[in-house]
């Protein structure tokens, strides 16, 4: 039976790191998955994290189950992260939370979900090019995907008509996703103008908006990197969101994401999420308990959110700081194409435009990776690191 199998291809991005981990050079540079490194090099636990870790500690006394829709202070402490907490902004009552392992799992329980409650056919709509992950978790629930215009080469920026006008011809009761902030791969995201405006369309055509909100905080702010969704939220009936604290918090391993839903009313919600209990127990029963109970800590403690808040905006500033060092330093290196827009992009991630051959000499040449698309996840940027990078960047775009 298995002796025939063929092996599936590796992942294009964690299947980097397996690659980057087997690689004996000294000086090779992980710019592949999107995780934060500080200046040292190193993905550190946040100093608010393992403060709540210590308490929880000595304070925990039971390791029964979650319920099956989580940690009932987390789901209501990301519900205020993302909607905001005051009842005046429209949540109050539209809004369920179920906490979830990961923006993936999130992104899981949302596809089946939409697959197996909403009335079929639906087709999920996906931004060219996304996460490369994303026709992956919904093909799996059995979904059907396609894209709409997104990245506009020619200016580095959203090729915003032609994403409106193929949005308008969607038929109505399709998924549109959206990424909250920091778009991956491009680092491009809308402004608050074109947020409005594709609120408007996706309700007056009634499309459902399913929003991939992993990395709140890496943008402007935690609070500013949420506006859109608050724009989706005034405007549309409906509407879903798979949010992660893999990023914001380094809770990378302990796998700590939810699902929130809006509906029209609460009873709508309320009916929505015993579906969303029932496509949670079908799948992993109840979710782990330790990573939400950290960020619920935090979340509801003064002086660790505060904490916590401080550890962000330091985490956004390394990134912006290496952004300008990567564009100085490639001039400085001679690199002669205008690579000033990976200053203006936000977040973990660049569209560099390096091509597929790029890429390749890249890693067989230099140790340095990067994922197929071109995409270079920036947060794996530091000072040390800079020189030889650049330079190897250089040496290939000069072969
Ligand atoms: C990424 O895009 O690198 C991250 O979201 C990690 C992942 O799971 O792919």
């Amino acid at each position: 039976m298995f002796h025939t199998l063929v092996a599936a291809p590796p992942d294009p991005i964690l299947g980097l790191t397996e690659a980057f981990k087997k690689d004996h050079n000294p000086q090779k540079v992980n710019l592949g998955v999107g995780v934060y490194k500080d200046a040292a090099g190193q993905t550190p636990v946040l100093t608010a994290v393992k403060r709540a870790e210590e308490t929880l500690l000595q304070a925990e006394k039971t390791k029964n189950y979650l319920p099956i829709e989580g940690h009932s202070e987390f789901d209501q402490a990301t519900q205020a992260l993302l909607l905001g907490s005051d009842p005046a902004g429209g949540s109050a009552g539209r809004a369920v939370t179920a906490q979830a392992p990961g923006g993936t799992g999130a992104l899981r329980v949302a596809a089946d979900f939409i697959a197996s409650t909403l009335a079929a056919p639906r087709t999920v709509w996906l931004s060219d090019p996304t996460w490369p992950n994303h026709p992956n978790v919904f093909q799996a629930a059995g979904l059907r995907t396609a894209s709409y215009p997104y990245f506009d080469k020619a200016s580095n920026g959203v090729a915003f008509d032609a994403m409106l006008s193929t949005l308008e011809s969607l038929p109505e009761g399709d998924v549109v996703v959206l990424h909250g902030c920091c778009h991956n791969p491009t680092g491009v995201d809308l402004d608050r103008a074109e947020w409005q405006a594709v609120a408007e369309l996706l309700c007056r055509r009634h499309l459902l908006p399913l929003v991939d909100f992993a990395y709140q905080g890496f943008a402007d702010g935690i609070r500013e990197d949420a506006a859109g969704l608050k724009i989706l939220m005034q405007h549309c009936p409906d509407l879903l969101v798979a949010s992660s604290y893999s990023k914001n918090f380094g809770l990378y391993n302990e796998r700590v994401g939810a699902l929130t839903l809006v509906a029209e009313s609460s009873s709508g919600a309320a009916a929505a999420l015993s579906h969303i209990k029932r496509v949670i127990r079908a799948n992993y029963s109840n979710p782990p308990s330790h990573g939400a109970s950290v960020v619920a800590a935090v979340l509801t403690d003064g002086e660790l959110r505060a904490l916590w808040e401080e550890e962000v905006r330091a985490m956004r500033g390394r990134i912006q700081k290496m952004r300008q060092a990567f564009v100085e330093t490639l001039q400085a290196k001679g690199v002669d194409r205008d690579f000033s827009f990976i200053a203006r992009q936000r977040g973990m991630f660049s569209f560099s435009g390096l091509t597929a051959g790029q890429v390749q000499a890249l890693r067989e040449q230099h140790a340095v990776y990067v994922v197929g698309s071109g995409r270079i996840s920036v947060a794996g940027m530091t000072e040390e690191n800079m020189d030889y990078l650049c330079g190897a960047i250089a040496a290939v775009l000069a072969g």
